[in-house]
């Protein structure tokens, strides 16, 4: 791996050697990705939003079979199983969390009181505020062109992050199009102390997500993600059969239970757990354009820090 000093607010706090972390993600974010990463020197989180506690547990226990690194987990706290995730965790002594969908007031006392770290995932400057109010240690702050889940107020990363880092004194991590070590570069000079990466880790060997679902990121054009369910439940997806009928059903102005009831139906498990193409939720950022291969963390890793390093020496006129 590449030898490049990055001690900022970021390692410090996470005890990593880069300040690259790599997001939770439903049904791509187990154990081996996670353990992967944090081997090549970054945050890996093993991602509760798709396991029920029992499968979560195992993939803690599992994780700390395949890295002596510093590892988190995320939990996204409107999810059902979130209370029982985050006791779990606590007791199987994980120390960084990372939570989204929600506020993260509601744990900040039991995770703060157990000596945790606790960075909470925000798509505006007036939430990243309200994290820094609630005591969270650092907030990720996710711009429109990220995968999954997303902000209604469409603020993307490269206005997101410089008002973020405006509004708060704790750091700032860029989410939501970083792919390459130049977007890493841009993030940082936009004042991110670090960047958490979903999709480009999302189409790696380590992570779970089905072969079918990373091949179709590898053949995604710029463009073939949108974000949809915008009044209920914003997401982006890439294009397929399910994505153009959800459309149509929003379209149509179909009632959130009626459209709550189809997504439902394990959309997300089918698409990206098990290769259904075109009547699964494929979540994916607008980065998928530039995603053109499958390849191990590891080399991602160094491909990402070599990347940087070019950008850098290409700025600074080397
Ligand atoms: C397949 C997929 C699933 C995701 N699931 C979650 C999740 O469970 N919890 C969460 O906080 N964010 C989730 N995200 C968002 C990522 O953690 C990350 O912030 C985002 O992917 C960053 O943007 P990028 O995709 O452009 O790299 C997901 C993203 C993807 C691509």
């Amino acid at each position: 791996m590449a030898d490049r000093s990055f001690n900022n607010r970021v390692t410090a706090l996470l005890g990593t050697d880069y300040p690259i972390i790599q997001g939770g993600m439903v049904y791509n974010s187990g154990a081996k990705l996670a353990a992967a990463v944090a081997n090549a020197g970054g945050l890996g989180l093993i991602g509760a939003g798709s396991m029920r506690p029992d499968l979560f547990c195992d993939q803690i226990r599992k994780a700390r079979t395949l890295t002596d690194r510093p590892f988190g987990v995320n939990i996204p706290l409107l999810f059902s199983h979130s209370a029982e995730c985050v006791e779990i965790a606590l007791a199987e002594g994980v120390k960084i969390f990372f939570t989204s969908a929600g506020s993260p007031k509601k744990v900040a006392a039991p995770l703060k009181d157990a000596g945790c770290t606790l960075v909470h995932v925000v798509a505006s400057p007036v939430l990243a505020r309200k994290c820094q109010d609630a005591g969270c240690d650092a907030v990720v702050c996710e711009g429109f062109e990220a995968g999954g889940h997303n902000g209604r107020e469409e603020i993307t990363t490269m206005v997101l992050v410089p008002e973020c880092v405006e509004a708060v004194d704790i750091p700032v991590i860029a989410a939501g199009g970083i792919a390459t070590g130049a977007q890493m570069v841009a993030a940082l000079a936009l004042g991110a102390e670090g960047v958490q990466i979903g999709s480009r880790f999302a189409v790696s060997t380590e992570s779970s997500g089905h072969a079918g679902f990373k091949q179709a990121v590898v053949e995604a054009d710029a463009g073939a993600t949108q974000l949809v369910l915008k009044s209920h439940v914003p997401v982006r997806l890439m294009k397929n059969e399910f994505r153009d009928r959800i459309m149509e059903m929003e379209r149509s102005g179909m009632r959130t239970e009626d459209l709550v009831a189809v997504l439902g139906e394990g959309r997300a498990r089918a698409g990206m757990l098990e290769g259904d193409l075109e009547e699964g939720e494929l979540e994916i950022g607008q980065v998928s354009g530039l995603i053109n291969d499958i390849r191990p963390v590891g080399e991602l890793m160094t491909r990402l820090l070599d990347e940087y390093q070019a950008t850098m020496d290409r700025l600074s006129g080397n």
